[in-house]
């Protein structure tokens, strides 16, 4: 059996996809197998890299009292929720959606950190009847939770002026961003939290989604322990997401260990000042189902012009919309003929869109109509990210996990459509 890209430093993803007879397969399974059974478009999931991803991130962090919050915006599903309750995960929720998912995979409550944006009174107050920590955002969601909850306990979002991402539109921190409380305004913070009496017992920050630094965390959680100073009694900080993965073969992987022992010996020294042991919480989405999920579509028509050979698929932006969004680069591999001679293709969709494409001017072995394409890094805001845009389903989700594969999500039909409208 052959590994992919032996001399890529950041790909195959820990070993679990390899080669064999110039098929790729996915934690011991065919991917052709995988499509001729379940279905195409499929989105599928490696249980095992999914788990290896959690304990690396746990073990990089020396500091002992940390609490990993996946952020699980990146990818919703109940059996992936279950997988990392099992491995001793809490959430990170935005949404009541988000919480009403979590407790439902078996999430306790107290091991959920709610953090919305423009949040509604009737949305904290979801939040709150279920015994769930709020994570307030702004000077005016801060009133109105000391209206709906004097005298309790709340964390702050502090937006610490430090900013960073793969792209803009994932930047959550400085000048331009809409999140969090900026620096200025924690004094007037601290007088509506007198005034509702309420007890601080957590600041947070997540200045970016996809950085493959330490810098600019390390920066921004300098920043955040700054305004931590000036809060006594807290019972932790919370440094958010952000880790990055590669996507390119050739991009650096992100040295999470000398970041976490980074992190863990600044707060460890910070705590001793600080005078009480606090928990260090992060929020990581990304980097823990990013690299274990890929999208499996199906070439169904190769279209040559002039300027570009256009290989079609039967999914499309609706199902994976990275491209588009962010002109995000996906690795893509002929899972049907691995190696072969390469020629440049521009890898499109089914929708009626012009920005329908998944890579362009991409050089990759034959393609021919009916293979099936292996589009990789497809576990994190891939599915949580999909719609029904020209009345097309949505795929069926697939969980590998010691060579079992196992339906985590049924493929839409066309009635599911209909779903809410049928009586009008
Ligand atoms: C508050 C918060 N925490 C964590 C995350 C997770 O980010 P990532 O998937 O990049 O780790 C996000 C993503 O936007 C977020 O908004």
């Amino acid at each position: 059996m052959k590994q992919l890209y032996p001399h890529s430093p950041t790909l195959p993803l820990i070993g679990k996809m390899d080669i064999q007879h110039n098929i790729l397969l996915i934690g011991g399974r065919r991917a052709e197998d995988l499509v001729a059974e379940f279905g195409s478009p499929l989105y599928v999931y490696d249980a095992a890299v999914i788990r290896a991803r959690f304990r690396e991130l746990r073990e990089a962090i020396t500091y002992p009292n940390v609490d990993l919050h996946y952020a699980c915006k990146a990818n919703t599903n109940l059996a992936i929720l279950r997988l990392l309750h099992a491995e001793g995960a809490y959430i990170d929720a935005v949404s009541p959606g988000e919480v009403f998912l979590a407790l439902t995979a078996g999430f306790s409550p107290e091991h959920v950190l709610f953090t919305g944006n423009n949040v509604t009174d009737e949305e904290m107050e979801y939040v709150l009847d279920r015994g769930i920590l709020v994570n307030v955002d702004s000077l005016s969601q801060l009133d109105r939770y000391g209206r709906l909850a004097p005298d309790s306990r709340v964390s702050l979002r502090i937006n610490p002026d430090v900013g960073s991402g793969h792209h803009d539109h994932c930047i959550t921190g400085g000048p331009d961003s809409k999140f969090g409380i900026v620096i200025e305004d924690v004094d007037q913070a601290r007088q509506i939290i007198a005034g509702h009496r309420l007890q601080v017992v957590g600041l947070h920050a997540h200045v970016g989604s996809g950085i493959l630094e330490a810098e600019p965390f390390l920066q921004a959680a300098d920043a955040l322990l700054d305004v931590v100073r000036r809060f006594e009694g807290l019972e932790f900080v919370d440094f958010g997401g952000g880790l990055g993965v590669p996507y390119r073969p050739d991009e650096p992987r992100l040295a999470v260990r000398a970041l976490g022992a980074r992190v863990s010996e600044r707060f460890h020294a910070f705590c001793h000042d600080y005078g009480r042991p606090l928990t260090l919480k992060l929020e990581p989405g990304r980097y823990v189902v990013c690299e274990a999920g890929m999208l499996l579509t199906r070439c169904n028509s190769i279209k040559a012009t002039r300027t570009h050979t256009f290989v079609g698929t039967d999914s499309g932006f609706n199902h994976l919309i990275r491209h588009p969004l962010y002109l995000s680069y996906h690795e893509i591999i002929n899972a049907s003929n691995v190696e072969d001679e390469r020629f440049v293709y521009d890898v499109c969709g089914n929708i009626c869109e012009s920005a329908d494409f998944f890579a362009r001017g991409r050089l990759m072995s034959r393609v021919r109509e009916g293979d099936v394409l292996a589009i990789l890094n497809a576990g994190a805001y891939g599915f949580c990210m999909s719609s029904n845009y020209n009345s097309r389903p949505r795929p069926a989700e697939v969980l590998v996990d010691g060579g079992t594969a196992r339906v985590i999500r049924a493929r839409e039909t066309l009635e599911d459509l209909l779903r809410g409208q049928g009586e009008f």
